[in-house]
């Protein structure tokens, strides 16, 4: 994606984009490639609607991105590969293509993290090379989902967009980028320590919300993930799965900012990074939701 010159004005010493010295700028060559301390070592604020804002703003607080390009062109219709030819491992439910060499630490054998890899590639088994849905017309992949599976934090998003339908794994594209420095910049984790996946594992034509019947058709393999995954909290990005996981029809404005429960586990709303990417004024909410994220997880309760 073509970044413009931003006239923001930036904190000394931030030099790049993507932090260290203005002579030595280091673009991530990709999501996964992400430099550990992107700028952002402040302790964010904890939150709350009436809390004074953080003396510094991490970066991408600061950085209006650029929104993601028109309209794609229609794709021709893919052919899905036999599932029967498939042979699944856990290389499928955690997304290992998409992490470098050791960046994900192996799974110990009959540790918590290889019972719940082994739950969900039950799942991947039968979710197959899906055509239950009319979304497998024009899609290229089943995009399950990346992480750990022994994660506290599952991220839960609405549907892959095309370099995630490219690439087989969620969130590689620009709102993928955004994300992984929300995830960073603020909680300290990486992708090795979360879980993400969407709510429809196919991507929907020119990025559209996806339909009432594809959330339905997929909506097993969601609540079967979850079972799997047994998250300690769950993070809904933006409208779509924030409504799905709730079952409700209220709008993400106003069911950000509090904290929701959905079968016994805490689940945040928050704005989705691809918003963000549209209107970077409204960071400042998505910090907050981040923050009560944080403590959450590291109170282990309340
Ligand atoms: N947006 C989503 O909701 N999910 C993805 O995987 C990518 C973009």
């Amino acid at each position: 994606m073509s970044r413009t010159p931003t006239t923001r004005k930036r904190r000394p010493g931030a030099g790049s984009k993507w932090g260290g010295s203005p002579s030595s700028p280091k673009k991530p060559q990709s999501p996964l490639d992400l430099p550990p301390d992107m700028g952002m070592d402040m302790a964010p604020p904890p939150g709350g609607d009436d809390m004074p804002p953080p003396p510094e703003m991490p970066d991408w607080l600061e950085e209006a991105e650029q929104p993601p390009p028109g309209p794609l062109p229609e794709r021709p219709r893919f052919k899905r590969p036999n599932k029967k030819d498939i042979r699944y491992t856990w290389d499928h439910v955690v997304g290992s293509w998409g992490f470098r060499q050791n960046q994900l630490p192996p799974i110990p054998g009959g540790s918590p993290a290889s019972q719940a890899a082994d739950r969900l590639l039950a799942v991947r088994k039968e979710l197959g090379e899906c055509e239950r849905c009319g979304l497998c017309e024009r899609s290229k992949s089943v995009v399950f989902g990346m992480g750990n599976p022994a994660a506290d934090l599952v991220i839960v998003g609405e549907g892959p967009g095309a370099q995630e339908d490219q690439r087989g794994l969620p969130f590689v594209g620009p709102a993928g980028e955004m994300l992984d420095k929300m995830l960073a910049g603020v909680l300290g984790l990486s992708r090795s320590q979360v879980y993400i996946l969407n709510i429809v594992k196919c991507r929907p034509p020119r990025n559209r919300d996806p339909l009432p019947e594809e959330i339905a058709a997929c909506r097993p393999f969601l609540d079967a993930q979850l079972r799997a995954l047994k998250p300690k909290v769950i993070l809904a990005l933006g409208s779509p799965a924030s409504k799905t996981l709730l079952q409700t029809d209220e709008g993400i404005m106003r069911l950000r900012g509090s904290w929701h429960e959905r079968d016994g586990v805490p689940l945040r709303p928050t704005l989705h990074p691809a918003y963000l990417l549209r209107r970077p004024q409204d960071k400042r909410k998505a910090l907050e939701d981040l923050v009560a994220v944080k403590q959450r997880l590291t109170s282990g309760g309340s």
